[in-house]
């Protein structure tokens, strides 16, 4: 009887009468003939005589409670049974402003910092085909980033074909392909987006990331451009004026490199995060293959172009200093409240 008459006097407390009409309900409810009341002095006659005394004590706070409501919604109510009980004037509860997500925070800054040299920025489907993600990028057939390992297949129904192997996108390379397929040169776009890849869930891997792709392709680009390019947005981002670039391997890009940027190794945390070398890799990148610009009907004797691709998740862990992938997905306000000022 105890707990009971403990929640009846919770859900008192908490009622707020929208209209006089609710409030002559919850008078009925509680104080009507055959109300909650009535039922509980009924059970109050039944119990033990040792316990009346602290019963009926409970009981009275009870019925205070309710009473107490009653009369302070009576107050405010108005001759025409309306509530005037509208205070515009009352102060509201705490409103805590919003804070945006510190990937869409770095997202929109390198968008941005693009942007100021003409890029404009496009994007493509997350779920795609093997033609966009690999094989119109020149991934030969049994190249292993195909392996099951990696990439997500999935099945889709068509009417006409039955089920159609698909896939979610494992890199944002695939935007390009449709992009040169849609527009012709001179093409100037980052494409930013979520990818998804096979992989167990750690502080350094998910299975689902987010990368920014970047494209140029125009009548004489030349590697140097892209490097000028870069430069200027490793400068913009992270204020750092040296950076390397180590020979690597794409299959959609030829040559294909890997751009470092000299970090430093002023504190403890630059020798851990550079691995001693004071260098950070950030992006991958290269000349777009011919055959790629071949397989999108670009004329590669006419057309050159460059391509680069990062991760954001990479680039924000580097900026917020964060040492686990997981925080941007487990949305902790205790995480995320502290970006507030970085808008
Ligand atoms: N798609 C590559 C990846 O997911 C990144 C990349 C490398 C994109 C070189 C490019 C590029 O456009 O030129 O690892």
């Amino acid at each position: 009887m105890q707990t009971k008459i403990n929640q009846l006097i919770d859900e008192v407390q908490a009622f707020v009468a929208v209209d006089a009409q609710a409030l002559e309900q919850f008078r009925i409810r509680f104080l009507g003939r055959k109300g909650i009341m009535n039922d509980l002095f009924e059970e109050f006659k039944t119990i033990a005589n040792d316990q009346k005394k602290a019963m009926g004590q409970e009981l009275n706070k009870l019925k205070t409670a309710i009473q107490e409501k009653l009369d302070a919604a009576k107050e405010v109510t108005t001759k025409s049974g309306d509530f005037a009980a509208l205070d515009l004037t009352r102060p509201s509860g705490i409103a805590l402003p919003g804070a945006r997500h510190p990937l869409s925070i770095v997202r929109q800054e390198i968008l941005d910092i693009f942007g100021r040299i003409g890029f404009t920025v496009a994007d493509g489907p997350e779920v795609e085909d093997d033609w966009h993600v690999f094989s119109g990028l020149n991934f030969p057939p049994e190249h292993p980033a195909r392996d099951m390992q990696d990439t997500f297949f999935i099945q889709k129904a068509d009417q006409e074909k039955g089920w159609i192997e698909m896939l979610l996108r494992t890199h944002t390379s695939s935007v390009q392909v449709r992009q040169m397929n849609k527009q012709k040169p001179p093409i100037r776009i980052v494409m930013p987006g979520r990818v998804y890849r096979n992989e167990a869930i750690s502080a350094r891997a998910h299975c689902q990331f987010h990368q920014i792709e970047g494209l140029y392709i125009d009548e004489h680009v030349s590697f140097a451009d892209m490097k000028q390019t870069l430069l200027y947005f490793t400068q913009a981002f992270f204020g750092k004026a040296e950076i390397r670039l180590r020979p690597s391997y794409f299959p959609f890009t030829e040559p294909s490199a890997e751009l470092d940027v000299y970090w430093g190794l002023e504190s403890e945390a630059d020798h851990r995060i550079t691995k001693g070398t004071g260098w950070l890799e950030i992006l991958g990148c290269g000349m777009v293959d011919p055959a790629v610009l071949e397989a999108a009907n670009i004329d590669p004797n006419k057309y050159a172009g460059f391509a680069f691709g990062m991760g954001i998740e990479r680039i924000a862990m580097l900026r917020y200093q964060i040492d686990d992938l997981r925080m941007f997905f487990e949305n902790d306000v205790r995480f995320l409240e502290q970006f507030r000022s970085a808008i």
